[in-house]
Formats: structure tokens, C-alpha cells, sequence
């Protein structure tokens, strides 16, 4: 049998100088464009960001530092209520890494790797439709794409169009909604939208008040910097990808004020999508 394809990519330990092997799975995937069999898992991998660089509660955490075709990427493995998941700081460890500059090839391919076969990605978003707080979630189920310039596609040697008409993960969508239902019985005052839209912006900076009137006009919901191209190229890598966003600002321009980051409104959407993810895992 010809060597797996996934052999490419090296798993390193911190402190061990040898590469560990990757736990592999009969699931097909295509690390490195070709495709593979691996064993069958399931592991959820967890992708934080702004205000969710650390996934406080998980045991036994294991820092990793994975290398692939598209570059090193840093993540942990451990445990949520006794379910193992993996965690990955999209900004980096420490944070240094902004939107526009995160290596989402890497990051993607990196959590294959390690074995993950669904993504719930986690965001800090600006809101866009006025009627949402701050702090209150969103689990969006759809998309606009406003980035440019960021490496989109694992395909850039063949012509390849993966569909996108639904950009979240059905399935998983709706067990994050029945998830942030459950937790909103034991606390009323989490509040959360079932569904969505996400702008994702190309950022560092924010946005002027009429680029968020304009947002409005296409119908975006919230406003962000990250699900793009990470979205795409889970699809790509067909990994079931879906996400969960904190509003902690209101967007330029609403409110007549300059954009102001709630901190106390981040770390409290931020412990309830916790709660979320510790009652998604129960779930399973
Ligand atoms: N705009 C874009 N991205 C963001 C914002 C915002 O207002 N808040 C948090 N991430």
C-alpha cells in the first residue's frame, strides 16, 4: 500500500524532538491535495479566537505544535467532560497573528492531522443589525464574503468549485442551536439568534459607519474578520465546519458613537459559549 498521504504533515509534542505519529483514519481527506484513507474518528476541534484564545475547562491539555506542507501550527489536545476535542487559537499562542496574516490552510490541515473531523468555530463580532445586544450570540447560517488578498482555495493547480450555497454545517448548526437551548433554560439571561448573517470583513482595522450601513443593505446580521477563507476551506477539506459568534460592539456608526469593544460583554459571551460547548459535547 503506498504510503498515506497524511504522513506529510509531522505532529510534534512541545519538548520532544522526535515527530509522534498522527492518529490516522479511514476517513478520506486530502492533506497536501491528494487523497488519503485514515481510521475512522470523531473529534471535535474547536478554533478560537479574540477573547477565546484559551479554552478554560478543558483537562489534560496537551500543547502540540503540528507541522504541515503550509506551514507550523500551534494546538492543544484535551479534554472537555471527558471528551477528548482539539483547540486551536487562530491568532496564534501567544495572540500575534492578525486576520489577514493567519495561515488558514495550515490551521485546517493541521487539525486533520491531528484527527479532527468537525469544526465549530468560534468568533468575536461586531453587530450590524441593530436590534441585537451586545453581548448576544449568533449562530449564522449563512455568509458574505468582503475579504481580499488572503489565500482562499487548497486548489490552486486545478480547477476545482466546492459548493458553498449552505456555508455551515447543517447538522452541526442545529446541535449548537439545541445546545444554546438547553443552556438558556438553566440561564435566561444567555441570549442567542438560531441564525444569521456573517459579513467577514478584510479588516485589521474596523469599518467606517457607511461601510456598516452598506453591510446592512446586503443583509449582513454581524460583522467580523475570520470565517473567510477558513470556512471555504474546510468545505474544501470536507470537514463540517460551523460557528458561533459573540457580538462585543456595536458596529461604526450605530449609536452615533466610535466603535467601542466591550470587554465585561465579550467575557461574558464568552463564558456562555463555553457553557454551550461543554453541553454540545454532552450531547454527543
Ligand atoms: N468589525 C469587524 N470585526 C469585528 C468587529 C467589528 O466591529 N468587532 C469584533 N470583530
Amino acid at each position: 500500500m503506498a504510503t498515506p498521504n497524511c504522513c506529510r504533515v509531522r505532529c510534534f509534542t512541545f519538548g520532544e524532538a522526535t515527530p509522534v505519529p498522527l492518529a490516522l483514519s479511514l476517513r478520506e481527506t486530502a492533506v497536501g491535495g491528494r487523497v488519503s484513507l485514515r481510521e475512522a474518528t470523531t473529534l471535535l476541534a474547536i478554533i478560537g479566537g479574540t477573547g477565546f484564545g484559551e479554552f478554560a475547562g478543558v483537562q489534560d491539555i496537551e500543547p502540540q505544535q503540528v507541522e504541515t506542507e503550509f506551514g507550523s501550527v500551534y494546538l492543544e489536545s484535551g479534554a472537555l467532560n471527558g471528551t477528548p476535542l482539539l483547540f486551536l487559537p487562530r491568532h496564534g499562542n501567544p495572540p500575534r497573528l492578525p486576520p489577514h496574516i493567519i495561515n488558514y490552510r495550515a490551521n485546517i490541515d493541521a487539525l486533520i492531522a491531528t484527527g479532527a473531523d468537525k469544526i465549530i468555530a468560534v468568533t468575536a463580532v461586531g453587530t450590524v443589525d441593530e436590534s441585537l445586544c451586545v453581548p448576544e450570540l449568533v449562530i449564522p447560517d449563512q455568509l458574505i464574503d468582503y475579504t481580499y488578498g488572503r489565500v482562499q482555495t487548497y486548489y490552486d493547480d486545478e480547477l476545482h468549485h466546492i459548493d458553498l450555497t449552505f456555508p455551515y454545517d447543517q447538522t452541526l448548526r442545529q446541535q449548537l442551536v439545541e445546545s444554546a437551548i438547553k443552556c438558556q433554560k438553566s440561564n435566561p439571561k444567555l441570549l442567542f439568534r438560531n441564525k444569521g448573517v456573517y459579513g467577514c470583513l478584510q479588516g485589521p482595522r474596523l469599518e467606517t459607519a457607511a461601510e456598516i450601513r452598506r453591510l446592512r443593505i446586503d443583509g449582513c446580521d454581524i460583522v467580523g474578520m475570520t470565517a473567510m477563507p477558513e470556512c471555504t476551506l474546510a468545505r474544501e477539506r470536507h470537514l463540517p465546519y460551523a460557528g458561533i459568534s459573540v457580538t462585543i460592539n456595536a458596529g461604526a456608526g450605530i449609536n452615533q458613537k466610535v466603535v467601542d469593544i466591550d470587554h465585561t460583554a465579550m467575557d461574558e459571551g464568552m463564558t456562555w459559549i463555553r457553557d454551550i460547548l461543554s453541553t454540545f459535547v454532552s450531547l454527543e
